[in-house]
Order: C-alpha cells, then sequence, then structure tokens
C-alpha cells in the first residue's frame, strides 16, 4: 500500500512516498525556520504562505524518480495538532488530492506521529511509555495499543522545546534556540545552580520558571556555555525522575522518547544511561527523524489506514485535539 503523507503543522513543510512493505520511497522537508529566525519564533500568517507557496514544487520533486501520483493508494496528512493557519494548507492540499485522484485520505495526529516514528528504524511491542518532547508539547502517554492512548501527565506551562527557544532567545541565540543550546553546553566549563520545578509532584511538569531563572544566570555575567550546559542537566534530572515515576506507576519498562527535543545529543546520552541502570527497553529515532517531517505522519497514516479508517470529506483541521480524543473520534 503505496500512501503520499503531508505535513504542514508549524514551520516544516514535508512529504513523504512511503510504502507499508518497502519502506520510505521518498520524504522531503522543506524547514521555514531562516525565515522565521528574525522574529525569534514562528509567525502563523508566514508559515502558512510558504506551505501554499511549496507544497506544489515539493510534490513535482517528490515524484521526480518516484510512482506515478496515480499508484498512491490513500493521502495521510497531519490533521492536528498545529497552527491553524498551518495545518488549513495541508488539510486542503490533502482534500484536492483526494478528490483529484478518487483516493481516500486519512487523518494522522501529529504526536501519533512522533510516537510512531520509531517504527521507520525498529520494530516496537506494545505496551509501552511515550515521552514527547516536542516545541509544542511536553506529554507522557501509556500506549496499550495503536489507537489506545492514556495521557499520564505534563507541563504546565511552557513545552521543554518552547522553553530550549526563549533560553535561547535570553541568550541572543538565532531561532530556534534549541539545537544552539545543545551545541553551546558541550563547551561548558561548569554547572550552575538551577531549580527543578515541581520535580516531586507526580507527572505535572513546569518549565517556565526555569527559562527565568536562567535569564538571572545570564544577567549576573554567567558565561553562555555553563548556562546551556546548566539548563540541559535540570531539564534532564526533570525529565528523568517523571519517566521513573511513570514506569513505577504503569509497571511499563519499554519507553519511546520522541519529539524535537529528544534530538538533544546530551538527552539522548542521559536517556540511553538510565536505560541500562533500570533495564530499560528504550527506542529513540535518529535526530533527522525526532524532528517534523511526512515520513512519520506516512507510518501513523499506514496504520490507521489497515484498521479501515478514512477521513470525512468534510474534515477540517484542528488546532488542539488532544491525542486520546483524536483516537476515540478516528
Ligand atoms: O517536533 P518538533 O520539530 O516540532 C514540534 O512538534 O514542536 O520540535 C521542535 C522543537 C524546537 O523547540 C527545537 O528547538 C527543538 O525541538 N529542538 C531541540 C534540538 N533540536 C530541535 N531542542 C534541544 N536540542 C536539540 N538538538
Ligand atoms: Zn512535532
Amino acid at each position: 500500500m503505496l500512501t503520499l503523507a503531508v505535513e504542514t503543522s508549524c514551520d516544516e513543510t514535508a512529504l513523504c512516498l512511503y510504502d507499508d512493505k518497502e519502506g520510505e520511497i521518498s520524504s522531503i522537508t522543506l524547514s521555514q525556520s531562516k525565515l522565521h529566525s528574525p522574529h525569534g519564533g514562528v509567525v502563523p500568517e508566514l508559515s502558512a504562505r510558504e506551505h501554499t507557496k511549496n507544497l506544489l514544487p515539493l510534490l513535482d520533486m517528490l515524484l521526480e524518480k518516484n510512482p506515478n501520483l496515480k499508484d498512491i493508494d490513500f493521502i495521510s496528512f497531519t490533521l492536528t495538532p498545529g497552527l491553524i493557519t498551518s495545518l488549513v494548507v495541508g488539510v486542503s492540499f490533502a482534500k484536492a488530492l483526494s478528490y483529484a485522484l478518487s483516493k481516500p485520505m486519512v487523518p494522522v495526529h501529529h504526536l501519533e506521529g512522533h510516537i510512531y516514528s520509531v517504527l521507520a528504524e525498529n520494530t516496537l511491542s506494545h505496551p509501552f511509555l511515550a515521552l514527547v518532547i516536542s516545541g509544542g508539547h511536553t506529554d507522557l502517554f501509556l500506549v496499550r495499543d495503536f489507537g489506545n492512548y492514556e495521557f499520564l501527565g505534563g507541563t504546565l506551562d511552557d513545552a521543554v522545546g518552547e522553553c530550549f527557544d526563549k533560553v535561547g532567545r535570553i541568550l541572543n541565540l538565532e531561532y530556534p534556540g534549541g539545537p544552539k543550546v545543545d551545541a553551546l553546553a558541550k563547551k561548558a566549563k561548569k554547572i550552575l545552580p538551577l531549580p527543578r520545578p515541581l520535580i516531586d509532584k507526580g507527572l505535572d511538569m513546569s518549565f517556565s520558571g526555569l527559562k527565568n531563572s536562567v535569564r538571572r544566570l545570564f544577567e549576573d555575567g554567567n558565561s553562555p556555555e555553563d548556562i546551556c550546559a546548566s539548563f540541559q542537566q535540570a531539564v534532564g534530572d526533570i525529565l528523568e525522575k517523571k519517566l521513573l515515576y511513570a514506569i513505577e506507576m504503569t509497571k511499563v519498562r519499554r519507553v519511546v522518547i520522541t519529539g524535537g527535543v529528544s534530538a538533544n545529543s546530551y538527552l539522548r546520552e542521559r536517556f540511553k544511561s538510565l536505560a541500562q541502570r533500570h533495564s530499560l527497553e528504550l527506542y529513540i529515532p535518529k535526530p533527522s527523524l525526532c524532528t517534523d517531517n511526512a515520513l512519520m505522519i506516512a507510518i501513523a497514516g499506514s496504520m490507521r489506514f489497515k484498521r479501515g479508517k478514512a477521513a470525512p470529506e468534510d474534515i477540517n483541521p484542528q488546532p488542539n485535539m488532544s491525542l486520546e480524543t483524536f483516537a476515540k473520534i478516528f
């Protein structure tokens, strides 16, 4: 079964051709980060315009050496969550293709895409815990089966990726700050004191206070390198504690860590060492699959299609539908 997947939930325009037996045939991700960088964050209007401008040329590129459009069996697309202005472009594109080709379209929840992106490189059994750490989310789920998700806990304020980006802004780093903080932290000479908000409060998380403490460290003249490493260590301590707590609660020792922040080199090492010490079965996608891409949408879309789930023609994008609600509807 061949799918064309469309992902436009934020500032990456991504398409993928994927066969459920052969795997990825071709995938393209066009990042808009240079465009948004001078604004210090994603400008929804600009993002929507870029998606509109780039989707058709990207589709032409994708099909250059690949099967004809008419060979596609169904179209997978990100329905929710994301910036509504960006989602609407991808959903309209998927609808137009579905109508023109008379092929069904299959909705995907962006977080479900992140979670099942590990299937690009591994097989994975249920149940497992999924920690999604991205620019928009910091959520822990118990995944009993595909489509059977229980939200266990998450951030009460900023998402961890948002916090990385805000720390980047405080330190005058280019947007998105996450990868720059990661790189600078490698040159740190010492670790500075920072709080670990809500670390002992069950599965609730909070990152906005941490960002304010980082600002104070910077105003006090500490080096950006030391600040970055100290910040990452605090984030690592919090995420590690929450994960261990979720494992204790659920007795599930198979863990998926995914989303843009899971590309962070320090956190990846920490989670690997945690997995060794606690005998966990750990899956983290390779860094290029941690950040937004359409392969993850193709994988999750194919799983949904196999369960006979297609979208009605009048389906509309949703800016913030929870994963549990989505799974109940679709
Ligand atoms: O999953 P993603 O591409 O988009 C959302 O669904 O939000 O995640 C983007 C987030 C951004 O906040 C970005 O700064 C962060 O992932 N990120 C990183 C790294 N690479 C991307 N954060 C820390 N270290 C990295 N290496
Ligand atoms: Zn994402």
